[in-house]
């Protein structure tokens, strides 16, 4: 049994499903990889799991407990939190207004969880009382994945954290996860760059069509001539 556990997960908005029975399992302290192409499923699969968007059919379990009937703060206080696709931080409240709402659940945040996030991100320490609009991309980046720890997730869902990020932010995104991983955060992790993400996780799953086409070891599936010829260009 993993943290989390989909079985048979079906899924969509309204019309023909979009997922097709995904199976996919997150261990304890354990980085999961997610590749595939545009418009595969990654974001819808994310937006099922926080129960966003309702399941027609399948089970969700995080620690064993089903979950698949539970609305998203539910969610997030037994310890699933998204740093969402496009990072959508609150441009209009202030960095540390930003990192409370991750915390709202909590009563606005817990001073050492302040304390936590601001050691992990000098930046948003030195930045706390600035509007997040005026941020950069990567430290709006940064600031996403900030408020998604300040509700002590034990696992932490990211949708394409990369994306537009230059090469120099893109290595210290991942060298943040590294260090969020060793502090015994679980991660998925839904990224572009497979190259880095395959190196950087124990296993990974590859979905197309909405459909879970491939998985393993990173190790392996970075050596799989599918996966080399679509994500890490042949
Ligand atoms: N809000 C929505 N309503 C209807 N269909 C959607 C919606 N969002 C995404 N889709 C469709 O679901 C499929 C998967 O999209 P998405 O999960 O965003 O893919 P990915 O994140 O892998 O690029 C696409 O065909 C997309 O058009
Ligand atoms: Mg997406």
């Amino acid at each position: 049994m993993g943290l989390l556990d989909v079985a048979g997960l079906t899924s969509g908005y309204g019309g023909p499903p979009v997922l097709h029975d995904i199976d996919l399992t997150v261990g304890e302290s354990e980085w999961v990889t997610l590749l595939g192409a545009n418009a595969a499923g990654k974001t819808t699969l994310l937006k099922t799991l926080i129960g966003v968007l309702p399941a027609a059919s399948g089970a969700v379990r995080l620690n064993g407990r089903e979950i698949q009937a539970l609305p998203p703060e539910e969610r997030l206080r037994l310890g699933l939190a998204i740093v969402p696709e496009g990072r959508r931080v609150f441009t209009r409240m202030t960095v540390q207004e930003n990192l409370q709402m991750g915390a709202h659940l909590f009563g606005g945040g817990r001073a050492e969880d302040f304390d936590r996030v601001y050691s992990l991100f000098p930046r948003m320490a030195e930045r706390r009382r600035q509007k997040a609009g005026t941020l950069s991309g990567g430290e709006q980046q940064m600031l996403a994945l900030g408020r998604a720890l300040m509700s002590r997730p034990r696992l932490i869902l990211l949708d394409e954290p990369s994306m537009g990020l230059a090469p120099k932010l893109v290595a210290e995104v991942f060298a943040l996860l590294r260090g969020i991983l060793t502090e015994g955060v679980s991660i998925l992790l839904v990224e572009q760059n497979a190259k880095m993400a395959l190196k950087s996780s124990a296993r990974a799953y590859v979905l197309r069509l909405g459909r879970m086409v491939l998985s393993g070891s990173s190790a392996d599936l970075a050596e799989n001539p599918e996966v080399r010829q679509a994500y890490l260009g042949g």
